[in-house]
């Protein structure tokens, strides 16, 4: 069989250039979208007269048929089949004959193809967010069981000050919210029907582009042909919303990692998103984290690509766009995968609580001094520098902070009491942290309730 263009050429390509310019192997994963969008225009075209009332019914049912042999595995691919579109075209041609060619009438692939990815993105980039709230919702949970665990937070991976466990799993819910409202905006963009388009023109036929709109389920029609089949602007913005949700996946991933070493023993994975060494024994890896840590660069590699294939490309449409599909399927892919098992390592993660607190140092309380003294009139400034001094001496001492004597307290300043000794207590500590976002019961919990709300209004701005 001849190419669907093939008129123009008095030979074919050669194999090396038909494989190069196969596009197949990727965009075939479009095939539903592919139908529905064909399906529709055959509305459209029987609205413009180029199908007859006899015709249209025997393109629809053809097309049934098709998606029918597509959903049981039996469509076959043909060697003359350059991509998805192609394929589906000449598979109606055989059903139906020569009626079928005329589903082509003012369509051009270049308004089909990005008219498939918008289908495609429509519903996956809700997928996705549908999967950042669940995450979310796991992330409250440990949350609430975690509110009343004081942990070491950290500046620098130097130990800072102390807070609430569920403080900062609650600072996850937040990078997560971010995440799903930038999937969610984004949403009304991809939300724009090319078709109509044509090759870079606008079609010739009375084309009604509301049917076309109606049919697709679309929110609104491209206002500018020329944009609508060169533009890939929603792919980059879904590429740049995908990575950076990865990004904050691989900071916690990165966090759980060192929190299960023997060195910390804060917390332990759950067997079913741990792996074993083939060598030796003991060992139990966080294998997932480290795979959420270790995805996120092709994601971000995926976003680059896209951006660079984009710059400078001249207008409309270019054969360079072909290679945005694979891109975009492995970020939708990688982060799927992602979401769901980061979601079940937070669901099954186990707290070792005896080992919250193990390896704190005095030092951590040293703000908590310091806030103390500028209760007692020092100026910050001057209490900082003699805190500093306490806790050099307590180095060159081997001595706790709080093992120090009134005596000794006083030799570096006059404005040390006995209520001193008070400062070293953990929920004293984080109950005075008690500002909005803070990390004092009451704030947490506050933090809580927004969340909830937050996930009870969630997706409704799109639905
Ligand atoms: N396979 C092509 C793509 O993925 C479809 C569009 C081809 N258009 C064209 N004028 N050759 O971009």
């Amino acid at each position: 069989m001849p190419k669907l263009w093939g008129g123009r050429f008095t030979k074919s390509a050669s194999k090396l250039m038909e494989e190069f310019n196969d596009s197949l192997s990727f965009d075939k994963r479009l095939w539903k979208e592919e139908i529905q969008a064909s399906l529709a225009y055959s509305v459209a075209l029987t609205k413009a007269g180029i199908f007859s009332k006899l015709e249209s019914p025997k393109i629809k049912s053809a097309f049934r048929d098709i998606e029918r042999e597509f959903e049981s595995k039996k469509f076959k691919f043909k060697p003359e089949d350059e991509d998805i579109h192609t394929a589906i075209e000449r598979r109606l041609v055989e059903k139906v004959g020569e009626i079928g060619k005329k589903i082509h009438t003012g369509r051009s692939r270049n308004e089909q193809v990005v008219t498939d990815e918008r289908i495609f993105l429509k519903r996956t980039n809700l997928e996705i967010e549908d999967l950042v709230s669940d995450l979310q919702k796991s992330v409250r949970d440990l949350a609430e069981k975690t509110v009343n665990d004081i942990v070491p937070s950290y500046t620098h991976l130097q130990q800072a000050q102390l807070v609430r466990l569920g403080h900062y799993f609650m600072s996850l819910f937040f990078m997560l919210e971010n995440d799903r409202q930038r999937f969610d905006d984004l949403q009304k963009r991809i939300d724009v029907l090319p078709l109509g388009s044509g090759a870079v023109a606008g079609s010739t036929l009375k084309l009604d582009r509301n049917t076309l709109k109606h049919e697709l389920g679309f929110n609104e029609l491209s206002p500018n042909s020329i944009a609508a089949v060169s533009d890939r602007d929603f792919i980059n913005e879904f590429l740049f919303d995908a990575a950076q949700t990865l990004i904050h996946l691989s900071r916690f991933a990165e966090d759980l990692i060192m929190w299960s070493s023997t060195e910390f023993g804060f917390v332990e994975l759950d067997d079913l998103y741990s792996t074993g060494s083939s060598m030796m024994p003991q060992k139990k890896n966080p294998d997932s984290l480290e795979l959420i840590r270790g995805k996120v660069s092709r994601t971000i590699a995926n976003l680059n690509s896209l951006l660079i294939l984009q710059k400078g490309l001249p207008l409309t449409y270019s054969k360079d766009l072909q290679e945005d599909k694979e891109p975009l399927f492995d970020s939708v892919d990688t982060l799927t995968s992602a979401l769901k098992v980061f979601t079940g390592v937070i669901s099954t993660l186990e707290i070792r609580r005896r080992n919250l607190m193990r390896n704190v140092d005095d030092s951590i309380y040293a703000t908590d001094v310091a806030d103390y003294l500028v209760e007692r009139g020092v100026p910050f400034r001057n209490a900082h520098r003699i805190v500093g001094k306490l806790v050099l001496t307590g180095i060159d001492n081997g001595k706790r902070i709080r093992d120090f004597s009134i005596s000794e307290l006083k030799k570096i300043s006059k404005y040390f009491d006995h209520e001193y000794y008070r400062v070293f207590d953990p929920v004293r500590s984080v109950e005075r942290h008690d500002v909005y976002g803070g990390t004092s019961l009451k704030r947490v919990n506050e933090q809580i309730k927004l969340a909830n709300n937050l996930l009870v209004k969630g997706r409704l701005q799109n639905r």
